[in-house]
């Protein structure tokens, strides 16, 4: 970084501790109180009993599990009356001054007092408000106290939703003339390789009863923290009003914002009233130019196609709770398996993942609705979608609408009201335009699944890019229909797996009775269809923009193919308990790959890889015929059974027609083009499979059969983290027998002992039917692995995690924290 911005960062820094302009953040020291009875109505004044803790916080992550909270949103008790307090003294200085102060996300229906008087509510949990206390509180040294109650409701969600403040609160300390909240926004009207326009829109509020004369300045960085354009106005803020400065500049050979190269400026925006300054305000943006017409979306000019997953907003055992590491993390698997956008269904994810699409360069499609007026659970959103739904979607679009990384507003995924001939397209065209209000630079969109309803009606062609969830049979019959619109696979697939877990026959939609679903990567709902048919689809119809898998990650609740209607429960799925979360993900929900990780890898990648299924451990089943797939990106591959070549095979060779057929006639076998199999009688020994890319051997796996557990190995993802008090290591657990090899069913139960500046804050094993707490100190191994998530103290030093278990070799590591 540049001398001359970080003088400038510090000069911002010293200018906000001097008093005019403090952003803190207001995490810790909270007290909460859980009230799993409901409807409490009053801020409760004791609060002496109450557990002290820091946010974010997600309360129903603490479980227990229990068929009780429906299995559908997780099994978890999400819902009842949550309680949060802290007692503060107001910041120096701050008389006159204005205080806000800022959620970036309560789960749900968020109720706010402060010091006994009511400020505000807002229902929708995924959302981001302030409040503006200043006239509330004491400014005479002594204690003020902010209550906030929640009020998670039974049945107002399809997934896990988590419960509490989960996203971080800030209290902010501003002269009556600043930068509004979100208050800023940057575009590039005109981007070349030699120049870029960067327009500059920003609010400014006048708190105060005198009209204030103020200048303001745009200062622009390059990503290396170069200062590379400056400009400024003079303009005047009408007494309780605000204006807008509209400030455009040229910025020189721009380094542009792209896949591979995510390059981000900032802009440094400073207001000055009566020549001292009163407000900076700094905003992160990219360069870059997207644009699409019926035969695809384009980056920089050049078409991409979306190798895309859509996440839900939980992070498995950690719950909803936001740990920027891991968003990273998940993020960083993602990229792994070649996916280069991302869907944030069905909500406004956390701006720490958006802050991370941008750094690493993943487009997003920010999605604001599930559900519009019609119901889909009875307390969804339905419930406040009349009053709220034009301030949610505008705040969408004004808190993200500066991130590089977000190609796409989506206005809602699978709307009931697709059935609704009169009225479905009336609200689609105004939820569009309250987005086309405030972002004209980006395409709105909507994933659609009545198909053909929402064509018929109108109500498709409300927005630019239809998107199409799980119809890539009706790609082609679109095209000739509708031939000027847009299209992808907003939604695909939906193919389930448990991670290791291999059931024979292998039988297209076949439930198995012990809560798994087989890798072999052909098992889903009814809607449902594997990979390959959408690989397929996207080939012959190049004029698709690409597809967003559902989904990326394993997430909590929604444990499809497991659960169904139970009418002794209200309609909700509570059988097959005690599946809890999902079967959907490529990995599993602690971020293990499954199979299908590498059919997708196999896809999307181009650096050579290799990868051979099922495990080779099938005692009893000698001489009985087990299919083993490889997914390979190279060309062909060769299989060895303990050394004896069962052939090679060529990829892509296998006809199409199977897949077409699959669907069609729901075949017990699957054959495609996008997966190498064999039929091989079980022996126990080794698997090995060789790729060849032009005629080269370039890559082999192999998999050895496992003997007995004898030990437990442990790695870490990182060896040093940050001293922060928030930063994650994520230990790998496995059982392994004396050689290192994996034992594919090991279900030791493995017990945790953490030392040093720091805390085991999770463990998982990625199994969708485990009611074992998230928050003990030990796990199961499920099918030999397990997970085992540290976190840092604000202390520098080690931290310390042994693994033991019954005849087992045990295990240490040690990360070191900075
Ligand atoms: C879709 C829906 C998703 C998820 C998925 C499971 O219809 O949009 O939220 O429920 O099905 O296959």
């Amino acid at each position: 970084m540049n001398n001359k911005f970080l003088i400038l960062m510090s000069l911002v820094l010293c200018v906000c501790l001097n008093g005019f302009a403090q952003n803190i953040n207001f995490n810790d020291s909270w007290r909460f109180f859980n009230d799993k009875a409901e409807g409490a109505e009053k801020p409760q004044f004791d609060d002496s009993k109450w557990r002290s803790l820091d946010l974010p916080h997600d309360w129903a992550i603490e479980g227990p599990f229990d068929i009780k909270y429906n299995a559908r949103s997780g099994g978890l008790p999400f819902h009842g009356t949550g309680w949060y307090r802290k007692t503060f003294k107001t910041p120096e200085g701050a008389k006159g001054k204005v205080i806000r102060l800022e959620f970036e996300g309560a789960m749900y229906d968020a109720h706010v007092w402060v010091n006994g008087t009511f400020v505000g509510n807002r229902p929708y949990g995924y959302i981001g408000f302030e409040f503006d206390i200043s006239k509330h509180l004491k400014y005479d040294g002594s204690d003020n106290v902010v209550s906030v109650r929640l009020e998670p409701k039974d049945l107002s969600s399809r997934w896990y939703p988590g419960a509490g403040i989960y996203r971080s609160v800030w209290l902010k300390v501003d002269a009556p003339v600043h930068v509004a909240q979100w208050g800023t926004f940057i575009t590039t009207p005109t981007v070349s390789n030699a120049k870029a326009v960067v327009q500059n829109e920003t609010t400014i509020n006048n708190k105060s009863n005198k009209d204030a004369a103020i200048e303001v300045t745009q200062e622009y960085f390059s990503p290396e923290g170069k200062s590379v354009a400056t400009v400024s106005e003079k303009l005047t803020v009408k007494a309780n009003a605000s204006a807008v400065s509209g400030l455009w500049c040229n910025i020189e050979n721009p380094a542009k914002w792209d896949l591979d190269t995510p390059n981000l400026y900032n802009a440094v925006t400073t207001v000055k009233q009566d020549g001292k300054v009163v407000d900076t305000y700094k905003t992160r943006f990219g360069i870059r130019t997207i644009h699409y017409d019926k035969d695809g979306f384009y980056l920089n000019g050049r078409k991409v196609r979306f190798n895309g997953v859509c996440l839900h907003h939980d992070n498995g055992a950690l719950g909803t709770a936001t740990y920027r590491r891991a968003d990273q993390r998940k993020l960083q698997i993602m990229k792994d398996m070649g996916v280069n956008a991302i869907r944030t269904s069905h909500n406004m994810p956390s701006r720490e993942l958006l802050e991370l699409c941008d750094e690493l360069g993943l487009m997003v499609q920010d999605e604001a609705f599930d559900v519009w007026k019609m119901e889909k659970v009875e307390n969804g959103y339905n419930v406040f979608f009349e009053d709220w739904a034009e301030r949610d979607i505008k705040d969408m679009v004004l808190r993200d609408r500066n991130h590089a990384s977000v190609v796409m507003w989506s206005i809602g995924n699978e709307i009931i009201e697709q059935k609704d001939k009169k009225n479905g397209w009336k609200t689609a065209k105004m939820l569009n335009d309250y987005v086309k209000e405030l972002d004209l630079t980006r395409p709105t969109t909507a994933g659609f699944n009545h198909y053909d309803a929402p064509y018929k009606h109108n109500m498709a062609q409300q927005v630019d890019i239809a998107g199409v969830n799980y119809k890539p049979t009706k790609y082609g019959e679109l095209r000739e229909n509708y031939p000027d619109m847009p299209l992808y696979g907003s939604e695909t697939s939906s193919c389930t797996s448990s991670r290791g877990v291999y059931h024979f026959p292998v039988e297209k939609y076949k439930i198995a009775d012990d809560n798994q679903v087989t890798s072999y990567d052909i098992v889903g709902p009814p809607w449902a269809y594997p990979p390959d048919i959408e690989f397929h689809f996207q080939k012959e119809f190049e004029f698709s923009m690409g597809e967003f898998i559902w989904t990326g990650f394993d997430y909590l609740g929604e444990p499809t193919p497991y659960g169904g209607r139970d009418n002794s429960t209200n309609g909700y799925w509570n059988d097959n308990w005690p599946s809890r979360s999902s079967y959907f993900g490529a990995v599993d929900l602690c971020g293990f790959p499954k199979d299908r990780f590498f059919l997708y890898q196999s896809q999307w990648t181009t650096k050579p890889m290799v990868h051979l299924l099922p495990h080779w451990n099938w005692k009893g089943m000698e001489g009985k015929t087990i299919p083993v797939y490889c997914y390979t990106n190279c060309d062909e591959a060769e299989l060895f059974v303990n050394g004896k070549s069962m052939g090679k095979k060529v990829k892509g060779k296998d006809l199409s027609t199977v897949l077409v057929d699959f669907l069609r006639y729901e075949p017990k076998t699957f054959d495609s083009p996008y997966r190498l199999s064999w039929d091989v009688p079980y022996q126990a020994g080794s698997i090995k499979v060789v790729a060849y890319k032009d005629g080269k051997a370039i890559l082999e796996e192999q998999i050895n059969t496992a003997g007995a557990p004898a030990k437990i190995s442990l790695s870490v993802d990182r060896e040093s983290i940050d001293a922060s008090g928030e930063d994650l290591a994520y230990v790998t657990v496995r059982v392994e027998d004396k050689d290192g090899n994996l034992c594919p069913n090991a279900d030791n139960l493995v017990n945790f002992k953490v030392k040093g500046v720091g805390s085991l804050v999770a463990v998982d094993n990625g199994n969708a039917a485990s009611v074992e707490s998230f928050q003990a100190p030990y796990r199961k191994a499920f099918n030999g692995m397990a997970l085992a998530v540290l976190k840092s103290t604000k202390d520098v030093g080690t931290i310390q995690i042994t693994a033991t278990g019954k005849g087992l070799k045990s295990a240490k590591v040690v990360v070191t924290t900075k």
